[in-house]
C-alpha cells in the first residue's frame, strides 16, 4: 500500500496554514461522517495551536444516523464543538453561526467586557479533500465561491466572507492532507473516494469493501444486491477472499459476466465503489464510535 501523500508539499502547506490560523478565532474542521476518524488529520491539533475547534460532521445524509450521534457525543466529551451537516442539501448549515458563537461564548463575553463590542468572529474551514469543505463554504456563504485547487494549503488572495453580522469566514478552505499510517485508514479513505484509486487496484478495493459491509451492515448489503443470503465466511478466509466471493455473487445477480460466462468481478467492484460513494446502498458509517472507530 502506498502510504506517501503529498510529502513534498507538507512543510510549506503546514507553515501557511499555521499562519492563516493565527488570524482566526475558531477552526471549523470538516469531517466525513462515514469515516469520522480516518477523515481527520491528527496534525490539526498541532496546526490549530490550541485555537477553539468545531467539528462539522458533514455528509450525514450518507452516514448511519445512530453512529453520527454517538461520534458527536464522543467529540463533545473531548471538549470540541460539534455540528452535523449535509452541505449538499444545506441541512444543518443554518446552525453554523449560532454553534460557532456557542463554542466561543466565553471569549465573546471577554471581548465585550473589554469594550470590544463590534469585534467580528473570524473562522476558517479546514479538512482533507472530499469531505465537502467547498460545498459547505458555498452553502454557508449563500453564493458560489471559487473552488480552491485540490491540494493542501490555502490559495493566495484570501478574502473574508461575511456570514452574518459579526461572523467572517475565510473564503477558501485549508486543505489538509489525508494521513494513513495504517492499512485500515488508507482503505477507508479509498472507499469514500477521499484518496482516489492509488491505494489498491479497484477489484481488491471492492473485495475489501464487500467484506467490511458484510460485517457491519449485512442486511443492507443483501437488500442492495438482492442476495437471499451472504455467502458464509470460511474459516481462515481473509477479507479479500471473502469479499471476492460476495462480489461474485452480486455480479451474478446483476447479470455481469465476461465472455466464458464467469462473473465480471472487476466491473462489479467498480459499480460497488460508485454506488457506495454515491450513497445508493444505504447510510453507512464504516468506523463505529463504540470501538473508537476500528470496527
Ligand atoms: P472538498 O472541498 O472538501 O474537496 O469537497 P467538495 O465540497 O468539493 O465536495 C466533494 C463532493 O461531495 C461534491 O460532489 C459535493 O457535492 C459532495 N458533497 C459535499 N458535501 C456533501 C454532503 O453533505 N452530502 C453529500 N451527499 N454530498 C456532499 P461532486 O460529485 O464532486 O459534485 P456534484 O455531484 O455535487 O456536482
Amino acid at each position: 500500500m502506498n502510504i506517501q501523500w503529498y510529502p513534498g508539499h507538507m512543510t510549506k502547506t503546514r507553515r501557511q496554514m499555521e499562519e492563516d490560523i493565527r488570524r482566526v478565532d475558531l477552526v471549523a474542521e470538516v469531517v466525513d461522517a462515514r469515516i469520522p476518524l480516518s477523515s481527520r488529520n491528527p496534525d490539526i491539533d498541532a496546526i490549530a495551536g490550541g485555537r477553539p475547534r468545531l467539528i462539522l460532521f458533514n455528509r450525514t445524509d450518507q452516514a448511519d444516523p445512530k453512529e453520527t450521534a454517538a461520534w458527536m457525543a464522543l467529540y463533545q466529551r473531548d471538549g470540541l464543538g460539534v455540528l452535523e451537516t449535509d452541505a449538499k442539501s444545506g441541512k444543518g448549515v443554518s446552525r453554523f453561526s449560532a454553534t460557532v458563537r456557542e463554542v466561543l461564548k466565553d471569549k465573546i463575553e471577554a471581548w465585550r467586557a473589554r469594550g470590544q463590542v463590534g469585534r467580528p468572529v473570524r473562522v476558517m474551514v479546514v479538512g482533507i479533500p472530499n469531505v465537502g469543505k467547498s460545498t459547505f463554504i458555498n452553502k454557508v456563504a449563500g453564493r458560489k465561491t471559487a473552488k480552491a485547487a485540490d491540494k493542501p494549503g490555502v490559495t493566495r488572495g484570501k478574502q473574508w466572507i461575511s456570514i452574518d453580522a459579526g461572523l467572517d469566514l475565510l473564503d477558501t478552505p485549508g486543505i489538509l492532507w489525508p494521513r494513513f499510517e495504517d492499512e485500515t485508514t488508507g482503505l477507508h479513505l479509498a472507499f469514500t473516494g477521499a484518496v482516489k484509486d492509488e491505494i489498491l487496484d479497484t477489484e481488491t478495493l471492492g473485495c475489501r469493501l464487500m467484506a467490511l459491509l458484510a460485517r457491519r451492515y449485512p442486511d443492507a448489503l443483501r437488500t442492495a444486491y438482492k442476495l437471499p443470503e451472504l455467502p458464509p465466511r470460511q474459516e481462515e478466509e481473509n477479507d479479500t477472499a471473502y469479499g471476492y466471493r460476495i462480489l461474485e455473487a452480486a455480479a451474478v445477480r446483476r447479470g455481469m459476466k465476461i465472455s466464458g460466462g464467469e462473473a465480471d468481478t472487476e466491473r462489479m467492484a467498480r459499480v460497488l465503489l460508485d454506488e457506495f460513494r454515491a450513497g445508493r446502498l444505504g447510510r453507512f458509517t464504516l468506523e463505529p464510535a463504540e470501538e473508537g472507530g476500528h470496527g
